[in-house]
């Protein structure tokens, strides 16, 4: 049976108040807190970096003081040296685009090698063809469901398909690979999402843009059964 995990993004929470918000998340149930970097070129669309993550490490975890992953989410341009500081600013997993790369074996080791699980993420117009060549390598998928850039965005249905594609690949390779979705996932939907193969579902305006984060958590958990 499937371990779902949901990883809410705090690009959505109240900057002024982020390590609150991280622990608010985590007491919501959070399994994952997702972070999303953008660097005004990759994206247009600037946020925070590894001072950041270093910061609000010792607030991902949970009151009984077990750590909740930091789910980094690099819409960045080159990669590789901002990664090597997320690893070092106590990132867990850590995603980037390929086509933000120029070298995505490369990038994947350089992940790896810092002892942090590496993931690819793919925008909505594009195939998921890399994974030729990289599956045996990552430790997690991530489809954008969204253009890269903004919260509070609508969710494209033609995710779905690329969804199933990406779960045929991860059963056929027997390999142990999340397959996350990012962008417009709501409790409405998550349902459907997970239907096409999704195990791990990020979610930020969904959840930071109510007062109840933990109602919202919950209802998501209800409709994934
Ligand atoms: C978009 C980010 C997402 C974003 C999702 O570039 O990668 O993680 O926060 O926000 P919602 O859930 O509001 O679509
Ligand atoms: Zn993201």
């Amino acid at each position: 049976t499937t371990t779902y995990r949901i990883a809410p993004s705090i690009l959505s929470a109240d900057f002024a108040r982020l390590g609150e918000e991280v622990k608010s998340v985590i007491d919501a149930g959070a399994d994952w807190i997702h972070f999303d970097v953008m660097d005004n070129h990759y994206v247009p669309n600037l946020t925070f970096g590894p001072m950041i993550c270093q910061a609000l490490k010792p607030h991902a975890k949970t009151a009984a003081g077990v750590a909740v992953p930091i789910d980094v989410h690099l819409m960045i341009s080159p990669v590789d040296a901002l990664a090597a500081s997320f690893a070092e600013a106590g990132a867990d997993l850590i995603s980037f685009h390929p086509d933000a790369s120029g070298h995505v074996h490369r990038s994947i080791q350089a992940i790896k090698s810092k002892g942090v699980k590496a993931g690819l993420v793919f925008n909505p117009a594009e195939p998921l063809d890399v994974l030729e060549w990289t599956l045996d390598e990552i430790d997690l998928i991530l489809i954008m469901s969204v253009n890269p850039g903004f919260g509070g965005q609508s969710f494209i249905d033609s995710a779905l398909r690329k969804i199933e594609q990406a779960r045929k690949l991860i059963d056929a390779s027997g390999r142990d690979i999340r397959l996350e979705v990012d962008g417009g996932i709501k409790v409405d939907n998550i349902r459907r999402v997970a239907d096409a193969g999704a195990d791990t579902f990020v979610a930020g305006s969904a959840i930071f843009g109510k007062s109840d984060y933990k109602g919202v958590v919950d209802q998501m958990r209800l409709a994934l059964g």
